[in-house]
């Protein structure tokens, strides 16, 4: 297939890809938490962040910058909104990537006003000199505007108002040290417990006014790869099924059949990941197989397996990425229900009775 006519990549058409497609944009901001105690899960960050905004309402202080880290769809874009209503501030949003230029930086943070939150998202792509201005902005409240060129150029301060910074990342490891010391506080979001997502798939069904028993909801969230984000979308998918099939109640059983249809299998694993890990198994016994090799075989793009299906299957410990090649590990065959050869078996000191 080829994906060069379309800036859909292969990950964002997925059912369980993390990111957010066009119709999940349109009904997240129904589904968005409001403040801390909506928001589910995450009970480190939670308490943290809770501390930090009172201590600041209690100084009538700005709060410290933020910097909000995690996979996507786990809650950042959703937590930058909270403490902004936390703090009953307004919030400007912006990214990093729309910030080619530093003044293009230097007119939002101009624009501030007292006490706003600035929400970049996608810090980890912002431009270097952007980036170089921002450090000043964010430790002194001040900018240098650069009028001129060459030995003719003056650099003219700018006081800026207090305002927070909330920074979010997929890629915190992308960060450069000096940026990320100047944020008073770093939360780290993990992903979700299934008992916390059977939660959120709860709270979305009511304000969907979807019909929804615990056992279905419990279907849906172990489905969802750890993913608010995921299991809202799924949880959509089904009620649609449960309109169409049945008398809109969404079971385990109507749950499961749902998502059968859409190939999300009761782990979470797509047609994407199946294949993957089919032809790890069936064709190449489990492993070692090299990246290349694997995708030939799959028929997808090397990045398309590499990105797309593998930081799911090794975070599942279903498959592990080795210096000789791609391996699949005992639990892998057991999801398949397939068994492993001989040699596999004997590799776990089971199999030499029945010798080569
Ligand atoms: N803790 C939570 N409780 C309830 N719903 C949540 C929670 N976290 C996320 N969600 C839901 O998941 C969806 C995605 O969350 P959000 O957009 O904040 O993710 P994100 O981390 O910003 O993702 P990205 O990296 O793609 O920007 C939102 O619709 C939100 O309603
Ligand atoms: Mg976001």
């Amino acid at each position: 297939m080829n994906w060069d006519d379309t800036t859909d990549t292969p990950a964002e058409e997925r059912l369980v890809g993390a990111s957010a497609d066009r119709e999940d944009q349109a009904v997240e901001a129904a589904l968005r938490p409001k403040d801390l105690g909506e928001f589910i899960g995450q009970e480190k960050v939670r308490e943290q962040l809770d501390l930090v905004l009172r201590a600041a309402r209690a100084r009538g202080a700005t709060a410290d910058h933020v910097l909000l880290s995690g996979a996507p769809g786990l809650g950042k874009t959703t937590l930058s909104m909270i403490i902004a209503a936390e703090m009953e501030a307004p919030i400007r949003i912006t990214s990093g990537p729309a910030i080619q230029h530093a003044g293009d930086l230097a007119a939002i943070l101009s624009s501030l006003q007292e006490g706003e939150v600035l929400f970049l998202d996608e810090i980890h792509r912002m431009s270097r000199p952007a980036e170089e201005m921002l450090y000043m902005a964010m430790e002194d409240f001040r900018v240098d505007v650069i009028v001129g060129k060459g030995p003719g150029a003056t650099a003219i301060p700018l006081e800026l108002p207090p305002f927070t910074l909330v920074g979010a990342t997929t890629r915190a490891g992308l960060l450069p040290p000096p940026l990320r010391d100047r944020f008073g506080f770093t939360a780290h979001m993990e992903f979700y417990e299934p008992a916390e997502l059977e939660r959120v798939v709860h709270r979305s069904a009511s304000l969907l006014d979807v019909e929804i028993d615990p056992q279905g909801a419990a279907e849906i969230a172990g489905r969802s790869r750890g993913t608010p984000r995921i299991a809202n979308r799924l949880l959509r998918r089904v009620r649609d099924y449960a309109q169409v099939k049945a008398d809109g109640l969404i079971t385990q059983d109507i749950a499961a059949a749902a998502l059968a249809v859409y190939e999300v299998d009761p782990r979470g694993l797509d047609r994407l990941d199946r294949a993957v890990l089919t032809a790890l198994l069936k064709l190449f016994g489990g492993g070692p197989v090299g990246l290349s090799t694997l995708s030939v075989a799959v028929g997808e793009e090397r990045e398309t397996v590499e990105e797309v299906a593998e930081p799911f299957l090794v975070r599942e410990g279903l498959l592990a990425r080795t210096p000789r090649g791609r391996v699949a590990t005992p639990a892998a065959w057991a999801h398949l229900g397939l068994t492993p050869p001989r040699s596999q078996a004997s590799a776990n000191g089971q199999g030499d009775l029945f010798g080569a």
